[in-house]
């Protein structure tokens, strides 16, 4: 799976491409991820690429000219790769993300073409003419879709297979609707808390029975909205 994000702040994915888990997953060639600079596609001379918008009102909009530049670029790169392709652009009005969703973008063999925004967004004209699918990860309003380009990516990178063990993905959270039973580790007495005697009964069964019942309350207790659902 190829990522290919356009952005106008590169330096802020230089963490998220050299850390942990998404590191590890570029070095294995699960995924490439491809930073570009939106500004190097400019003509006029002093690199402008957003300008207020036509009607008035605040904030500035990235312009379509550098933007498609930068798509067509990134299209070409593309082109003679076996997968297909989707152009998505992060935006607070987009189809909100979920674990479902993520699942649906990791299981899908597709190459991602990740326009982000900043200031006001960008000209609702390249919506139209790159078939541009939205994807918001929340409603809130961020400064730009750097971070939630990054949050979007990391989602469907750590589905992907090889990029995780299996057995983590089969117990998380929000893979059947239910929230991750609670963990322990060393030390066995904190302050006084210990571990669950169950925990150490080494008693398989029996523990998997607990983790489900822990579940189970964990989710009642923080998502009750999620039960309904299984
Ligand atoms: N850009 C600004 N806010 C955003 C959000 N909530 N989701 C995705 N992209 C955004």
């Amino acid at each position: 799976m190829k990522f290919i994000v356009l952005t106008l702040f590169k330096e802020m994915f230089d963490a998220f491409v050299n850390t942990s888990i998404i590191k590890r997953a570029i070095d294995k060639e699960i995924v490439s991820i491809e930073v570009i600079d939106i500004r190097e596609f400019t003509s006029d001379k002093h690199n402008r690429v957003d300008f207020p918008p036509y009607g008035g009102g605040s904030g500035m909009i990235i312009s379509a000219e550098p933007l498609s530049k930068a798509i067509d670029y990134s299209i070409e790169k593309l082109k003679n790769d076996s997968n297909d392709f989707e152009i998505i652009y992060m935006s607070p009005r987009g189809k909100v993300l979920n674990y479902n969703l993520s699942k649906e973008f990791s299981s899908k063999k597709y190459n991602y073409i990740i326009i982000c925004g900043h200031y006001e967004g960008i000209d609702e004209r390249i919506i139209e003419e790159y078939n541009v699918k939205e994807i918001s990860i929340g409603d809130y309003v961020l400064t730009g879709g750097e971070l939630a380009c990054q949050v979007f990516m990391d989602s469907v990178i750590r589905l992907l297979p090889g990029a995780i063990s299996e057995e983590s993905l089969l117990e998380e959270s929000h893979t059947s609707n239910l929230l991750e039973y609670p963990q322990y580790t060393k030390p066995y007495d904190f302050r006084g808390r210990k571990v669950p005697d169950i925990l150490l009964s080494g008693h398989h069964k029996n523990i998997a029975e607990y983790r489900k019942e822990e579940s189970i309350r964990i989710t009642k207790k923080f998502r009750p909205d999620l039960i309904d659902k299984n």
